[in-house]
């Protein structure tokens, strides 16, 4: 009897501690999961939105306003993606095991980008329109590079 009641306790700790354990591997994958869509839809948005400022720009249509909200928001997207590359997060995104082998590298090519848009924001925010569109000259070549080495074509 008793023998059979410390059976169970073990068994009952046991049976917890795994159950226990599979759940929070189960939230970090999601977890994971969230962060591979988020980086992709910061990505996504930063295509539409540098695209939209330099249109703008091309067509000398200084709309400072609208150009310092874009910029903004574009900003916040590029400064996201810095906590969006977490170990192991490799999932099925397109995202290269490179990313985090030379991690110091695609961290420097990431900050490359960021620091190009932070220039082009201020500029915008000083209505400087010349300035405003080297730094996004800056910042768009930054994508292919990055893309060639980091991202996989599939
Ligand atoms: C430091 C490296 C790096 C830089 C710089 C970079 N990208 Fe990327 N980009 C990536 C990686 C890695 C992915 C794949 C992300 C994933 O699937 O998890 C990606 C994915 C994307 C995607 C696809 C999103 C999706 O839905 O899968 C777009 C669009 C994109 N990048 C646009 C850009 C543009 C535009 C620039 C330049 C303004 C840029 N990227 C600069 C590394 C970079």
């Amino acid at each position: 009897m008793q023998v059979s009641k410390w059976v169970n306790t073990i068994i009952t700790t046991l049976t917890f501690t795994f159950m226990t354990a599979q759940a929070s591997e189960l939230l970090s994958t999601e977890k994971l999961v969230k962060d591979v869509e988020q980086r992709q839809t910061a990505f996504s948005q930063i295509d539409d939105q540098q695209e939209q400022i330099e249109n703008m720009l091309d067509d000398d249509d200084y709309n400072w306003l609208q150009l310092e909200n874009i910029s903004s928001e574009l900003t916040a997207n590029s400064a996201s993606l810095q906590r969006l590359f977490v170990p192991d997060s490799q999932l099925d995104s397109r995202a290269k095991d490179k990313v985090w082998d030379e991690n110091q590298k695609f961290k420097a090519a990431l900050a490359k980008m960021d620091n190009s848009f932070v220039m082009m924001n201020n500029a915008i925010k000083q209505q400087d329109s010349n300035a405003a569109k080297n730094a996004l000259k800056q910042a768009n070549k930054t994508c292919r590079s990055c893309h060639r080495q980091f991202r996989s074509l599939w």
